[in-house]
């Protein structure tokens, strides 16, 4: 192919567009933001590999199996091996770009233990192992921006795709600079917009992840997969403006979880799972905390002052800052949190969703993670993802004729005059909010049937106004007309949530709390005129 857009300059909006400079394919990189405030700057605590110096018993097999386990078999087993083969190469990429990965003794890449698997096989840079990598694309992207090989588009925030009889040829874009909406063309767009944060306020994540470009392509005939899968993680503390992330990192340097029973620890996942229970899965970590009844610990203060300042400084440092609590002395009161989405758009093996030429990647897609994530797979996934569609893409042949799509780009600006001109207030900011409550109640860490009607009842009805009501124009356009979109993804995650009436890692139901042989599938969501449909893919037809 000749050109590419690539929507989102994250980790995996990057590696694509880097692997598809690299491969003479001319690209624009869109985001409403540069790329060191993207979401991937959070990621802390490592990545994921089997080193050919691995622990002794480790194999590239075992992470396969530890990654398929974690996400409870519904993962396809082809994606999942194509991921953890990669790693390594992976590793030897980021090295040589220029990524600072901590070292051990001997200078080789140092590797923690991480919740679910094996063996230690979590590299990382400190505790701000997705910040190393940023930094490092950046500089690969500016080789290749510098050259002209790669366009940047600051400040354009996605409309809509423009898609013909199961082609994408493009999209519209809004732009902060002009106000207006203008279309791009090109022979292949690959989102890579992240998770969906904002449907819940308050995460480990950023709100800019607001799940509008899967919400909306999802009302232009995209499927969507897995939504309810929704992963919380279990170590996090409250401020003011989100939950910060305590980096697994923390457990798997031995920290112990514990409460208190009458002045008395009680350390209930030892108890419970013996001495691995505070390095189990996320999903079953979270599920514990939750149901300890009482506030929850972590505790470090047993490692020495030295160990905690050279294995995990930003954990000391960041209690200091926002609960002003030195780990190195007193226990640290957590609690779960919304961390990641294993949902997202459904896409086959090449990461090609259902509409010809259009492909995700990173987080908002859904292929290797199945029922729950296991901590060091999303930036493996993030990286990965991005290489092969980049791969693909590249071996494509040119899209000789494209239609025009004038009449849509005029039609989005009619409509954005249209928000702007009107004279009453819809409190768009306020619906998000109260869309956020909805679903934190509806798809907390333990779901039933009555709750998550409650949820469909609640978002219908902010869908209808948010069609009715004029918009708010103290706000950016985006916000405006991105509402519906986000709502739509909402309604979408909990019609998922219906429809899987069994309990599997992340997807916890009180009124089916057993797992079932015949929901060992991924659930695929379409949308039909307002119908959210969705069923269990028995065929793999996205295993392909
Ligand atoms: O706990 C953590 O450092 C998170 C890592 C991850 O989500 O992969």
């Amino acid at each position: 192919m000749r050109d590419a857009i690539v929507i989102g300059s994250g980790i995996s909006g990057m590696v694509t567009a880097v692997k598809l400079a690299e491969e003479g394919v001319s690209v624009l990189l869109v985001s409403p933001f540069p790329s060191e405030r993207s979401q991937s700057v959070m990621a802390a605590g490592g990545i994921n590999a089997v080193l050919t110096d691995c622990e002794p018993g480790d194999s590239v097999a075992c992470h396969i199996e530890d990654t398929l386990k974690g996400g409870c078999y519904i993962a396809g087993r082809d994606s999942v091996t194509g991921l953890c083969e990669s790693a390594e190469e992976i590793i030897r990429y980021l090295e040589g770009i220029g990524t600072v990965f901590s070292v051990d003794d001997d200078g080789r890449p140092a590797r923690r233990a991480f919740g679910g698997q094996s063996y230690k096989r979590t590299c990382y840079c400190g505790a701000s192992t997705g910040k190393q990598i940023v930094t490092a694309l950046v500089m690969e992207a500016r080789r290749l921006e510098a050259s002209g090989k790669i366009r940047r588009g600051l400040g354009k925030c996605f409309h809509s795709a423009l898609i013909k009889d199961g082609v994408c040829y493009g999209a519209l874009f809004f732009d902060e600079h002009t106000g207006n909406i203008s279309a791009e063309y090109a022979d292949a767009v690959v989102v890579a917009t992240g998770g969906q944060n904002a449907l819940f306020g308050k995460t480990t994540g950023s709100t800019q992840c607001d799940g509008y470009t899967a919400g909306k392509l999802f009302t232009q005939g995209v499927e969507l997969k897995n939504l309810e899968f929704i992963q919380f993680h279990p170590t996090t503390i409250e401020t003011s403006q989100k939950r910060m992330l305590l980096s697994e990192a923390a457990r798997g340097e031995g920290g112990r979880l514990f409460y208190l029973d009458k002045g008395k620890r009680v350390y209930f996942m030892e108890d419970k799972y013996g001495p691995g229970g505070n390095l189990l899965p996320r999903d079953i970590v979270s599920r514990e905390i939750y149901g300890a009844g009482s506030e929850v610990f972590l505790d470090v203060s047993f490692l020495k002052e030295s160990e905690i300042d050279k294995r995990i400084p930003e954990v000391r440092e960041l209690c200091k800052k926002y609960i002003g609590l030195d780990i190195a002395s007193e226990p640290i009161p957590v609690a779960p949190s919304v961390h990641f989405f294993m949902g997202g758009i459904a896409v086959h093996n090449d990461h090609e969703t259902n509409i010809r030429n259009l492909f995700a990647v990173g987080e908002c897609a859904s292929m290797y993670h199945g029922a729950n994530r296991l901590g060091g797979n999303s930036l493996l996934a993030a990286i990965h993802s991005g290489m092969i569609a980049a791969r693909e893409i590249a071996g494509r042949d040119v899209v000789a004729d494209k239609p025009d799509f004038s009449q849509a780009e005029r039609e989005a600006n009619e409509s954005l005059a249209e928000m702007r001109n009107t004279k009453s207030v819809f409190p768009v900011m306020y619906i998000r909010d109260m869309a956020a409550e909805t679903m934190n109640k509806s798809m907390g860490i333990i779901r039933e049937e009555a709750s998550i009607k409650e949820g469909i009842t609640d978002i219908d009805y902010y869908l209808s106004i948010a069609e009715k009501l004029s918009y708010d124009n103290s706000v950016l356009p985006y916000f405006n007309y991105s509402l519906s979109g986000i709502l739509t993804l909402a309604r979408a995650v909990l019609t998922c949530a219906d429809a899987r009436k069994e309990s599997r890692g992340a997807h916890f139901r009180s009124d089916f709390p057993d797992t079932f042989d015949e929901y060992a599938h991924p659930t695929i969501v379409s949308y039909d005129n307002g119908q959210y449909n969705t069923r269990l893919d028995k065929e793999n037809e996205y295993e392909s």
